[in-house]
């Protein structure tokens, strides 16, 4: 039997994530993840928070606090808004485990082996008095296109444009002030990734008809402008040590260490449980496992290229993606979602202003798969009011609520199914199958398509048959409805359950549904049989409420929606 192995792209943890980093790799890992653990699969789903790097320095800076602590609190408050918006990991590590460490140098120790690590001699700015080479994103200026005073070496924010530290006006030190810089000679390797371009193109064309078209265009695009050799190590103190003569107080690049992480938040895992977990055969030379990879678009070079040129360089059998699911940007009302300047919402505050299946559910159905998309309030407003109130929670609540005041807390009993049940059973079973082929392969607005399908048959079953007229003059044809709307209701609920998994629990739990299974479109007549008469069921609160323009005002007010030109 296949095993799936699940990754999704580590979040930074500079910072809490706003719904662009939610929607362009963790909720979709998940809701697959959940998608194949209801189909009874055996799944393992992995993700850390990427805890190197400038960016980390910079924010643990800035909170006042020293960088390991800084990673440890954000960690948790990672942890925590995960686990809150449903996120089923497995396993959520962090890319500074002892685990990754040793994984990183044993991976730089074969490369190295292998003849694929050169050391070579650079020029960068130093500065004596923080004592300390200072990389380009601690180096701030005057931007020479904009005049903008507090340009970063790397980049202007004001303007945007791509600076080389070298470019600034009045360069001085992010971190003291210091004017006082100079340009020294340092020592780093580099990953002779020219090298191994040849392999790694063959393996980017061995997925040529399996990868989505944006992965496979963005991978083939960085081998066709050709595979530079890359410094794969950094002049800081936080990160992955070298661990070789002449390296002291250097360590890896935070894109070398993080992919490996996946690696050893996987072994992080199975520290906790080493009777009964192995995280070398979910990873080393392995057969039987389907590993899936989510992320946005900026990360598929270093999916497609970087982190399989250390695989396949380290000439150990080492697992590698089978699928790599790449996504569009999610704006903000055309915009882009800015942590320095808060512009948009972040997961916090997401979950402060409505439960995590809202958000889950127009993520979903909003993906930025094919194209970038657009947040507004608005757009948020319709599908949540639309299909999540309008259609699926006001089904189940009208229909459970009144077969209640008719026949009390049980599954109604009477009637036969006549040709409008086997109709609706042959619209569902079409459904049943084409949703779970969406979702199979992971196309999260066409399976929202089919989900909804599957809720407006069941409106539209209910509407026409109308059981609260026919109960006066015929109980037991009104019986058969209400049974076939609840059976109905319980088959959408575990189809919706990996998309919205606390109110499809909330629904499952009020039918007394207690094993969930993934319901089979070539089963669907028994599937509508499962609640039989006279099992008990309970009416549950009302799942989702609708989101009034005037909230929606208020909202764009609060956090901001001016629509950008595009
Ligand atoms: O872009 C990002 O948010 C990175 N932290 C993703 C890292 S993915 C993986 F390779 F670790
Ligand atoms: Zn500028």
């Amino acid at each position: 039997m296949t095993r799936h192995l699940i990754t999704s792209a580590l979040p930074y943890i500079n910072g809490v994530k706003h719904l662009g980093n939610l929607i362009g790799s963790m909720l979709p890992a998940d809701i697959y993840a959940r998608y194949l653990r209801l189909q009874g699969e055996e799944v393992l789903f992995i993700c850390a928070t990427d805890e190197h790097g400038t960016p980390a320095e910079l924010a643990a800076q800035a909170a006042g606090l020293p960088v390991a602590e800084f990673c440890r609190l954000q960690h948790n408050i990672q942890a925590d808004i995960g686990a809150r918006f449903g996120l089923s990991w497995d396993y959520f590590g962090r890319s500074s485990s002892p685990e990754n460490h040793d994984l990183t140098q044993h991976f730089a120790r074969r490369l190295d082996e292998q003849g694929y690590l050169e050391e070579r001699t650079t020029n960068q700015v130093y500065s004596p008095v923080d004592q300390r080479f200072l990389p380009d994103r601690y180096i701030v200026g005057t931007c020479p296109h904009c005049g903008y005073g507090n340009a970063r070496g790397d980049q202007c924010e004001q303007c945007t444009r791509v600076l080389d530290p070298t470019d600034l006006l009045d360069p001085r030190s992010a971190i003291s002030g210091s004017t006082d810089l100079e340009v020294r000679e340092t020592k780093h390797l580099y990953l002779l990734q020219s090298k191994l371009a040849d392999e790694v193109a063959e393996w980017i064309e061995a997925h040529a008809d399996i990868w989505p078209a944006l992965t496979l265009s963005i991978a083939r695009k960085w081998i066709t402008e050709g595979l530079h050799d890359r410094g794969i190590t950094r002049d800081l103190d936080w990160g992955v040590a070298v661990d070789r003569p002449g390296f002291e107080g250097k360590v890896f690049y935070v894109w070398f260490d993080a992919p490996i992480e996946y690696i050893g938040a996987t072994a992080e895992w199975a520290a906790l449980d080493p009777d009964h977990r192995n995280w070398r055969s979910w990873w080393y030379d392995t057969h039987d496992v389907d590993y899936t990879q989510f992320m946005a678009k900026d990360n598929v070079p270093f999916h497609t290229v970087s982190f399989p040129v250390t695989l396949i360089g380290s000439r150990e059998p080492w697992k590698r993606a089978d699928q790599i699911k790449g996504f569009n940007w999610l704006t903000y009302y055309g915009g882009k979602f800015s942590t320095s300047e808060q512009r948009g919402v972040f997961m916090d505050q997401a979950l402060e202003t409505f439960p995590a299946d809202y958000w889950r559910w127009y993520l979903f159905a909003n993906a930025p798969e094919s194209s970038d998309a657009s947040f507004t309030w608005d757009g948020f407003a319709v599908a949540v009011n639309k299909d999540l109130a309008d259609s699926f929670g006001n089904l189940v609540n009208r229909c459970l609520t009144l077969s209640a005041k008719y026949y009390g807390p049980v599954v109604p009993d009477g009637g036969t199914p006549g040709e409008r049940e086997r109709q609706v059973a042959a619209d569902l079973a079409d459904i049943v199958a084409s949703y779970t082929q969406r979702l199979a392969d992971k196309e999260l607005r066409k399976s929202a398509t089919e989900l909804r399908r599957g809720w407006s048959l069941a409106n539209i079953y209910w509407e026409q048959s109308e059981p609260w007229k026919v109960v006066k003059t015929d109980p037991d044809g009104a019986a058969v409805i209400f049974r076939t709307v609840i059976n109905l209701v319980r088959v959408l609920s575990l189809l919706a359950a990996p998309v919205i998994p606390a109110s499809a629990k909330t629904v499952l739990d009020a039918l007394g549904v207690g094993e969930t299974r993934w319901p089979q479109a070539d089963g669907i007549d028994d599937e509508l049989q499962e609640l039989a008469p006279g099992h008990p069921i309970s009416i549950p609160p009302v799942l989702f409420a609708k989101i009034s323009d005037e909230e929606t005002s208020a909202l764009e007010a609060r956090f901001g929606g001016a629509p950008l030109e595009q």
